[in-house]
């Protein structure tokens, strides 16, 4: 009996090798919201996982709305440059289709940084 999680799965022009998807999941280890050398081995370590969707983790959207200050951003030119370099990375060893969650923390907004933040 074949499995249908391993079945490929097409979503509008996406087609999906499997139905695995990876969370996104928070890695607090941005500086001003930039991708640091730790999203290049987090996310080069997951493209290569064999999942069907890679998710980036909770993005925000205005510097004001990251959940903490080592949250990715993509709210300045800078922090498009240092994904946009991540990722390149990251293709050049997986065409593994890449997903992103953007995001505003609003009033859970913190200034605080997690005891967990790798830089
Ligand atoms: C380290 C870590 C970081 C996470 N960061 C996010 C995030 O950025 N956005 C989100 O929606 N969920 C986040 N989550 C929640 C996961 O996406 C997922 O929903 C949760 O782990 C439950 O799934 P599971 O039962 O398969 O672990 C995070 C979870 C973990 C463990």
């Amino acid at each position: 009996m074949s499995s249908q999680l391993f079945s490929p799965f097409s979503l509008g022009p996406l087609s999906l090798r499997n139905r695995i998807v990876v969370s996104p999941m928070c890695q607090c280890s941005a500086v001003e919201g930039n991708a640091m050398p730790w999203r290049r081995v987090h996310l080069g370590q997951l493209a290569q996982s064999g999942a069907g969707l890679l998710f980036i983790e909770a993005t925000a959207v205005k510097a004001i709305g990251r959940i903490t200050p080592g949250c990715l951003g993509l709210y300045s030119a800078d922090n498009v440059a240092a994904l946009r370099a991540a990722l390149d990375d990251v293709r050049s060893f997986s065409d593994m289709p890449v997903g992103i969650q953007l995001g505003h923390a609003w009033r859970k907004a913190s200034s605080a940084a997690l005891g967990v933040c790798r830089t």
